[in-house]
């Protein structure tokens, strides 16, 4: 049962892709949701609709969680689906985006799935099967030093530069790791980890569609993903949240850097 919605999750992403058009396409017509910093083109609500069209046709009792819609929301299985993690990016680069699926289980983590489109890089997870970017597999590296690390983080304003009662210390983390990155999609930047391309994560605010799938790809690679407080993420709750390649080093960054 679970192998074949995983199967079916990795066919209509990559098929969810197609959705996309070519590069070189002119302008990417989008709108404001949420104020100049929250937009949405008509791509990701086709893409929405396209994959809950998909997933409602082939497992009719279950429910979805979207970005861009409301879709029928209970069920044994729960879908959440970004259907572009890092809209800016799609409209300003054309790149450094993700469709994002991720599957839960009764409340428990099943699979997830996060197709960088420009890239095409699929990286795919399912709880206790190992982390993929296509056919390779991810495990995340032994780097402990702090001064080799690079740090990401989605929106700096949040983490380093607006007021909060971590700001500091973040900041010190700041200073001391080799260099800190803001890619702008959170998808995109857990996968990074897991895939050894980055080292350590915050972000001030992060909505079940944009983590849900990618950290599970990040915890069977063997990294670790909590909240600020060091609690287990909320499923279905917006939060800040911190990850890191090893449990150690998040370990060690909560202790040393979590205070003023
Ligand atoms: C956004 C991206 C961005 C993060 C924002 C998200 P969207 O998702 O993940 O990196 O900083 O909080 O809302 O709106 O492009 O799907
Ligand atoms: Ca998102
Ligand atoms: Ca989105």
């Amino acid at each position: 049962m679970e192998y074949s919605r995983y199967g079916l999750a990795v066919e209509i992403v990559r098929e969810a892709g197609k959705i996309i058009p070519p590069h070189n396409t002119s302008q990417i017509e989008f709108e404001e949701k949420n104020g100049h910093s929250d937009i949405v083109s008509k791509y990701d609500k086709q893409i929405e609709t396209y994959l809950s069209g998909e997933i409602l046709t082939a497992f009719p009792s279950d429910g979805i969680i979207g970005e861009e819609m409301k879709h029928p929301d209970s069920g044994d299985w729960i879908w959440y689906v970004d259907p572009i993690d890092g809209t800016t990016n799609f409209v300003n680069q054309r790149k450094n985006y993700a469709i994002s699926l991720g599957c839960y289980h009764n409340g428990k983590p099943a699979f997830g799935v996060v197709y960088d489109v420009a890239e095409n890089r699929m990286y795919h997870a399912q709880v206790g099967r190992g982390a993929f970017c296509n056919n390779d597999r991810l495990e995340c590296g032994k780097r402990t030093a702090l001064e080799e690390m690079l740090l990401y983080t989605p929106i700096i304003q949040a983490t380093l530069i607006d007021a909060h009662p971590l700001r500091s210390g973040m900041r010190r983390l700041a200073r001391d790791v080799r260099a800190v990155r803001s890619l702008g999609s959170v998808a995109l930047e857990l996968c990074a980890l897991a895939a050894g391309e980055a080292d350590l994560f915050i972000a001030g605010c992060s909505c079940p569609w944009d983590h849900n799938a990618a950290r599970i790809i990040l915890e069977e690679s063997g990294g670790e993903i909590r909240t600020w407080e060091n609690d287990a993420l909320p499923l279905d709750a917006k939060t800040n949240v911190i990850a890191a390649r090893q449990k150690s080093v998040l370990d060690k960054v909560v202790a040393e850097y979590w205070t003023d």
